[in-house]
């Protein structure tokens, strides 16, 4: 995987515990919900929003065994926005294979997404709490909104306060339920809520604005999904931003809302001549410098705020 966080004892545990807790704790009747649940959590994924929530719990002196099953909730729900996000993106890969709803359907697609956002809520009530289901709740509502309004503003070319609006809602605020939960769930982090909750937002920032660049300039098989898939879709991302004022606004408008024709590759390409995959990955290093405060504020100075600063390393290196 190309990452020593990756190879720490102490992650390969808590990721084995990881999968492990997801197979066990989805156990639908109907076959087809079996299925297609199996089919996508067997395609891998990096499980990073579960790890953090372990790690942060783990690091304040709580029962990984215990927390499981909320971050297992967690990446339950990551796995059905996934599948809805592949439907309303009409997106035909996702981790290195066909997309489910191009295997299984949209209906039958959208509805196991459904089971899944109910089985996380079904674990916080089981092994949760109030504040904990709050807190989660809170998340899935964002990430609704945010894909709503990416989704309102597809064809336009949208201003850097919109973008961040949006990668708010649908990206960032998983990551900091996450990490806010993994504080929740230990006996020395407890009063530390809203500042977890802030360092997994910055992370969750920082996340998908790597996501935005591979878009541009990763390698395809490697990240599991096609390149230059924003810009076909109609998305202003951070790397186009980045370079706009070089950029001629009417031509670019001209492409987000034709995207049939050659157009996008040439545009792909002359965000990239132009730095718009370094500016962005810029950006995400100040987010991600952020979240490296909050963490040496915290009392995760151990073993478990060294993982955490290599996770963070991680997120603006990683190639997938
Ligand atoms: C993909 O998330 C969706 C975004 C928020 C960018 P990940 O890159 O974490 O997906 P998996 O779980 O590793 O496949
Ligand atoms: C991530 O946005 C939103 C989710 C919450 C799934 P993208 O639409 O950029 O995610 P990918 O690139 O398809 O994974
Ligand atoms: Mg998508
Ligand atoms: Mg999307
Ligand atoms: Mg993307």
């Amino acid at each position: 995987m190309g990452s020593s966080f990756l190879k720490h004892p102490l992650v390969v545990k808590l990721l084995d515990k990881t999968e492990s807790g997801l197979r066990e704790f989805l156990n639908p009747n109907v076959k087809t919900v079996l299925e297609i649940g199996g089919y996508i959590i067997d395609g891998g994924g990096k499980r990073l929003r579960p790890l953090l929530t372990l790690l942060i719990s783990k690091g304040g002196g709580g029962d990984t065994d215990k927390t499981l099953p909320l971050a297992v909730g967690i990446e339950y729900i990551h796995t059905a926005s996934l599948l809805h996000d592949d439907v309303v993106d009409e997106a035909e890969t996702r981790r290195g294979k066909l997309a489910a709803h191009k295997v299984f359907g949209n209906a039958v697609s959208v509805l196991t997404g459904d089971y899944m956002y109910a089985t996380a809520l079904y674990l916080y009530s089981l092994h949760g709490n109030a504040e904990m289901i709050r807190v989660v709740s809170e998340a899935v509502r964002m990430m609704a909104e945010g894909q709503v309004l990416e989704l309102q503003k597809v064809g336009e070319l949208i201003d850097e306060k919109t973008y961040f609006e949006i990668i708010d809602g649908k990206t960032s605020a998983l990551f900091a339920a996450a990490t806010a939960v993994g504080a929740m769930s230990s006996p020395n982090l407890k009063g530390l809520r809203d500042e977890f909750w802030r360092f997994g937002l910055h992370l969750g920032r920082a996340f998908q604005l790597i996501d935005d660049a591979l878009d541009y300039d990763g390698d395809a098989k490697e990240v599991g999904k096609p390149v230059g898939q924003d810009l076909r879709e109609g998305k202003t991302t951070y790397p186009l931003l980045a370079v706009l004022e070089h950029l001629d606004p009417k031509e670019v408008r001209e492409t987000l809302l034709d995207t049939s024709n050659g157009k996008v590759e040439k545009l792909v390409n002359l965000v990239r001549e132009l730095g718009g995959v370094e500016k962005t990955r810029e950006r995400a290093r100040t987010e991600l410098s952020l979240a490296r405060e909050i963490l040496k504020r915290s009392p995760l100075n151990g073993e478990v705020g060294e993982i955490l600063n290599e996770l963070i390393d991680f997120v603006v290196q990683r190639t997938y």
